[in-house]
């Protein structure tokens, strides 16, 4: 069982969000238990302040360490980032200024029992926090959101996925986008022909072997297409570099 324990100024986002499909099912299943805490119960002032200016200047505010540090504490217990590791926890802060989410990632939070989630907001979160308390600084991308809750989802859907169990075939996960560094393939079904689009013939044609070879081929070109950057990494011999040039016709390869 792993547990998610997401630190937020908004709860109420959560609501809902994890009622869904194979997290939904995960949860029934008791695969994966999340439950979405709001920052403020660990404030001690009236007003439950958690945002203060930043030291030095500029606009905007900054999460205090101090509610961040006792929440995370009262989840997961007191220690540092090591016994934190060694315990089987991680606490994970969601930031632009993180390690990028990768499905190797995922799969290490997915080997663990229990993961606590600070979601920044604002302007930013006290960077006591990343040096002191979080096990793990993450990004789940290049782009700016207004807060750490939609990644907070994104990272419970893609860690959850890989929890034995929660797929209805236990090879689906494996043979997917990027646990090979490669896309997936594309995919077809009826009708043969969509607005005069075909499905390519090979596929019709009932001869695995010549499916499994268009497949790794429109794979590639796909990968070459979309993610120069994969396939760039991708450990291919002279052949399979060479027919996929990006310029195969739709279907053909
Ligand atoms: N908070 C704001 N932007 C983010 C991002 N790209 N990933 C994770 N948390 C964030």
């Amino acid at each position: 069982m792993l547990r998610f324990d997401i630190i937020t100024i908004f709860p109420e986002f959560f609501r809902g969000v994890f009622d869904f499909g194979i997290v939904r099912r995960a949860r029934a299943g008791g695969l994966v238990e999340t439950a979405a805490h709001d920052l403020r119960t660990w404030t001690h002032d009236r007003h439950k302040v958690v945002d203060d200016r930043p030291f030095g200047g500029g606009d905007g505010m900054v999460l205090k360490p101090e509610p961040v540090f006792e929440a995370v504490e009262s989840l997961a217990g007191a220690g540092d980032a090591q016994s934190l590791r060694e315990a089987g926890k991680r606490v994970v802060l969601l930031s632009p200024q993180g390690r990028v989410l990768t499905q190797e990632l995922a799969a290490e939070f997915a080997a663990v029992e229990h993961v606590v989630v600070i979601c920044g907001r604002y302007e930013g979160v006290d960077e006591r926090v990343a040096e002191r308390l979080a096990t793990d600084e993450v990004s789940i991308g290049d782009y700016v959101l207004s807060g750490g809750e939609p990644a907070a989802v994104v990272l419970v859907d893609a860690v959850t996925r890989l929890l034995p169990g929660a797929l209805g075939s236990e090879t689906s996960a494996v043979n997917e986008s990027f646990s090979a560094g490669l896309l997936d393939f594309p995919n077809y079904t009826r009708p043969v022909e969509f607005r005069g689009a075909r499905v390519p013939e090979v596929l019709l044609s009932g001869h695995h072997a010549e499916v499994a070879r268009w497949r790794r081929r429109a794979a590639l070109a796909k990968t070459r297409r979309n993610r120069p950057d994969l396939f760039a990494h991708l450990p291919l011999d002279d052949e399979e570099r060479a027919t996929s040039t990006g310029q195969e016709e739709e279907g053909n390869f």
